[in-house]
């Protein structure tokens, strides 16, 4: 099959700064105490609900992995970028990282327990992010929880506008588009946060937490 454009110009830049993005993200989530609080919402539900392995899709160099890792889930991660992923293995040797696609997982239907894409669906054309969901729906197991964190704008009218990040083309989304793809991909909104701009980032861009249960 041939490889849309935007994975492999997506794939190309994050292989050429992983080690920047990696040393940028060395403690981890440490002061962004509200990304914390959701992932530990989203651990308790997929425990609550029975647990299964969970999948840290676009994963990048692993940290957000290993966090839900020592929250007491199975999970592993997936990158497009295979220095991304070397990088990943090598910081947590303990936790299984392989190279994929959010657009063409290789993982069984049903599979998993949960999913989370944090900041990586930014990369997602808008158009394919329908075939995205229903991706990210084919592999949980009913029951099982989807957590989408991205950065967000606060005009309902348009699904997504592209923004000038610093590694590859991106979009930032409107929450409530966003949460109205859910149902007819077979996934219920279980709930939402929305963060002010953080105090140092100069763009001012809104950044929202998406969590949806497989129906
Ligand atoms: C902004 S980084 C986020 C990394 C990490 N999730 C975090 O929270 O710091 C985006 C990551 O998503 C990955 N990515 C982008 N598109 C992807 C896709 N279609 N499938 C899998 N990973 C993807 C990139 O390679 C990159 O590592």
């Amino acid at each position: 099959m041939i490889e849309p454009d935007f994975l492999r110009t997506t794939r190309t830049a994050y292989d050429s700064v992983a080690v920047q993005y990696a040393e940028l993200f060395a403690n981890g989530l440490e002061d962004q105490p509200l990304d914390r609080a959701m992932l530990a919402a989203f651990a308790d539900l997929v425990r609550a609900g029975g647990g299964g392995p969970v999948a840290d899709i676009g994963c990048g160099p692993g940290h957000v992995t290993a966090l839900l890792h020592s929250l007491g889930l199975d999970a592993f991660g997936i990158d497009l970028s295979a220095e991304m992923v070397a990088l990943a293995r090598e910081a947590h040797s303990g936790i299984r990282f392989d190279q994929g696609s959010m657009t063409a997982l290789g993982l069984e239907d049903g599979s998993l327990g949960g999913v989370l894409a944090r900041y990586s669906i930014i990369h997602t054309p808008p158009e394919r992010l329908p075939e995205v969901l229903a991706e990210f729906h084919r592999v949980l197991a009913p029951g099982g929880h989807l957590l989408l964190a991205f950065q967000a704008h606060d005009r309902p009218s348009e699904l997504a506008e592209s923004f000038d990040h610093k590694v590859a083309l991106a979009y930032r989304w409107s929450p409530d588009r966003v949460a109205d793809l859910l149902p007819e991909n077979g996934l219920a909104e279980v709930a939402r946060l929305l963060c002010a701009p953080r105090e140092d980032d100069e763009r001012g861009f809104p950044q929202a937490h998406l969590l949806a249960r497989r129906v």
